[in-house]
């Protein structure tokens, strides 16, 4: 089957409204599991990355980064890498071409001399080879006017300040009732303050653009620019960077039809997009290709901010609770806002009467924090769960029965009701297959020189669907004029979680065909609109988008449409769906064991069990779970990058120092799920499952580690020393 992403034309379409955009999905193809249309042309190393696109003659771009955390340059001496055979050109701050657009501090990429940040932006070379663009951006000499800056995160510093909103547009602070009474009469309570260090996003594939811009023909179009790029979401780079440029959307074609991981990082284009653009501007037309290294992406990419949480718990000596206080330090870069918003799953968690969140920041001479798998729930949820977890020792109560104490009816928040919230059969079910019954009183379960504990603890994540998507269905004949299925269009994203695979199932039940009759063209603003692939939110709401596109196409040409026959639908709104609280749900278990002279955790066991609606696809499906579980406990057991604040410079900035999990370190993972279609969802009756994987799953790992020794680490990660 050919999955080549051609460009959309745009004049013989029809737009129709669905009727029933909650009518469900008649399922055939969805919830069975094929294999993934992209695995063959992945393990056969011709399905073609940013990189890999052949163009003719392309050009190579090597960026310089700034040595200093805060100042100016003063002075770029470029006179020996120019004179390199094989260097183009050398851009740096004075001779870059002009943005049209500087609103966003991170894209306006050498349009100052300043320097918010170590490893910003302050040049690129441009050359024949990356190994001489590579050499010569090692020639280039630069000085600085050095000032003073400040990279580090307390929770005591007075400079803290509160943030209008946190990511995207939560509230930055909540109280209901009044917990600080409900604290002070709570008969058993806990303070605890847990932290987390900053953790970057290590997709396997390094962020790469390659850029081509094609100079105005006489005709008078103005200039056109392609992209290559890594991206979560090709429109989304489109509609960013063609106003930088003075350009129409429509002049920018963004190509991705396989991207090698994100986990957030890729969810909206970066400075490294803008540099490979201004590179293009000064090729000759010629391609120019720009990849980070792995070193580079520990200052470009975004990464989480580290996190001070404060949790302050009250109960009822049976375990009910009366107060929650969840506060949050964090921080944020100077040149740029962004909030994270950790505190948000507490508002919606337990069924407190008196509850209470507050975020703060603190602006730091640092990189930009950004989108990294669940951010917000995964370090929120964290804290929130061991706290839960030191709370039912306190109450002397099983975790499990504690947190079923504190089952709400209803959204604590919102007071609309769940729709599909069956967090206590993910526990009890959980608690029944992984042997919850062995587990024995913290510190007394040894076997040899190992100390073993089990642990658990809630995971979350909101179900979001985001509008703006539309699809295009045409029935599609083969060579010979028969029918041979149809083609789907829509700038969706395939970043190895599936999408190729699921959106193809979503359509051929839509359209009542086989699988194979389905030719699904994706990763292209040559498609029509598509939506980031972040939140969780792609399959919920590229999924919709189909099923309103071939809803409306049968409604339109019947059972036995004629080929070229074609409509376009857009995702469509969904009243119901905010009448209720949509999340997804689920519960993480650990097993781990300590070593008792060396302190060393091994994981041998984990399960998750989830309620996230209807599984579209059981094979993709487990895979981004237990994805997500392993992240979570590599967020627990490995991940920190250590900021060294006399440069400013992440240290441990390559995988030989920033530690994850080897495949020695994954034993027995396994995700099961509650497999309930969520019918006020959308048709599919489906719920994101790309972030909720790592959501509790560090606490899980941590409340086991507890379990094993007594020991109670409240900040990430849990090394060895921590427990000696
Ligand atoms: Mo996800 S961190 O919203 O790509």
């Amino acid at each position: 089957m050919s999955r080549t992403n051609a460009r959309g034309s745009e004049g013989a379409t029809r737009t129709a409204e669905p009727s029933h955009p909650l009518k469900p999905l008649d399922v055939r193809s969805v919830g069975t599991s094929p294999q993934r249309l992209d695995g063959p042309e992945k393990v056969t190393g011709t399905a073609r990355y940013a990189w890999e696109h052949p163009l003719s003659a392309p050009l190579y771009a090597h960026p310089l980064q700034a040595a200093v955390a805060r100042g100016r340059v003063v002075v770029m001496d470029t006179g020996q890498a120019e004179a390199l055979d094989g260097v183009l050109a050398v851009l740096t701050p004075y001779n870059a071409p002009r943005l049209a657009d500087t609103d966003d501090p991170e894209l306006a990429v050498l349009q100052s001399e300043e320097v918010a940040f170590r490893g910003q932006f302050i040049g690129a070379v441009v050359a024949e080879t990356p190994e001489i663009a590579r050499h010569a951006a090692g020639l280039v000499d630069v000085a600085y006017e050095q000032q003073p800056h400040d990279t580090e995160l307390r929770a005591d510093r007075p400079d803290l300040y509160r943030p209008e909103v946190v990511n995207p547009t939560y509230e930055t602070d909540t109280e209901d009732g009044d917990v600080e009474a409900a604290l002070a009469a709570a008969p058993v309570s806990v303070d605890v303050t847990y932290s987390t260090p900053m953790e970057h996003n290590n997709p396997m594939e390094p962020h790469t653009c390659v850029a081509v811009w094609e100079a105005s023909e006489d005709d008078g179009a103005g200039p056109q620019l392609t992209l290559y790029d890594s991206t979560q979401g090709a429109h989304r780079v489109r509609e960013t960077l063609a106003p930088l440029f003075e350009l129409a959307p429509e002049s920018v074609r963004v190509i991705s039809p396989h991207v090698g991981g994100g986990f957030g990082s890729k969810g909206m284009p970066h400075a490294h997009n803008v540099l490979a653009v201004l590179a293009a501007k000064v090729s000759g037309g010629r391609p120019v290709k720009l990849a980070l290294t792995r070193q580079q992406m520990f200052s470009l990419a975004g990464y989480r901010t580290p996190t001070v949480q404060r949790l302050r718990l009250g109960a009822d000596t049976g375990g009910r609770l009366t107060a929650l206080s969840h506060d949050v330090v964090e921080q944020t870069a100077r040149f740029k806002e962004f909030a994270e918003q950790t505190g948000v799953a507490s508002r919606m968690m337990y069924a407190a009467g008196n509850r209470g969140t507050s975020h703060r920041l603190a602006a730091l001479d640092v990189p930009v924090p950004s989108w990294m798998r669940a951010p917000g729930e995964a370090p929120g949820m964290f804290a929130a769960e061991a706290a839960m977890d030191e709370l039912a020792l306190a109450c002397g109560i099983d975790p499990i029965e504690l947190r079923v104490r504190n089952e709400p009816e209803t959204d604590p928040e919102t007071g609309r009701p769940w729709s599909g919230r069956h967090l206590v059969r993910c526990l009890r079910t959980g608690a029944e297959r992984f042997g919850w019954d062995r587990r024995a009183e913290p510190g007394t379960r040894r076997e040899g020189d190992w100390l073993i504990g089990l642990g658990v603890a809630s995971s979350t994540y909101p179900a979001y669907a985001f509008p703006g998507s539309v699809a295009e269905v045409e029935r599609r004949t083969n060579g010979d004029g028969g029918p041979d299925g149809y083609a789907v269009r829509i700038g969706a994203a395939d970043i190895g979680t599936g999408t190729w695979t699921v959106l193809t199932q979503i359509a051929a039940d839509a359209l009542n065909c086989p699988f194979e009759e389905v030719h699904l063209e994706i990763g292209d603003t040559g498609l029509p609109m598509g939506t980031v692939a972040g939140g969780s939110s792609g399959v919920s709401s590229w999924g919709s988008t189909v099923v309103a596109a071939s809803r409306a196409f049968r409604e339109e040409h019947g059972d036995d449409p004629v080929p070229g026959a074609r409509t376009r639908a857009e995702m469509p709104s969904d009243p119901e769906l905010r009448n209720y609280s949509a999340h997804s749900f689920g519960a993480q278990f650990a097993e781990v064991r300590v070593h008792a002279d060396t302190g060393e955790v091994r994981v041998p066991r984990m399960l998750g069990v989830f309620s996230t609606g209807r599984i579209i696809n059981p094979r993709t499906a487990r895979s981004q779970f237990i994805g997500g579980m392993v992240m979570g406990m590599s967020m627990a057991l490995f991940e920190e990058s250590v900021l060294d604040h006399g440069t400013g410079h992440v240290v441990n900035h390559d995988f030989a120092q920033y530690h994850i999990p080897t495949c020695a370190d994954v034993l027995d993972v396994d995700a099961v799920w509650l497999d309930e279609p969520d019918p006020h969802a959308n048709p599919m009756g489906s719920k994101g499952i790309g972030e909720i994987g790592i959501v509790g799953a560090p606490a899980a790992v941590v409340n086991a580690v507890h379990n094993a020794t007594g020991i109670r680490v409240r900040d990430l990660p849990v090394t060895p020393d921590k427990l000696l």
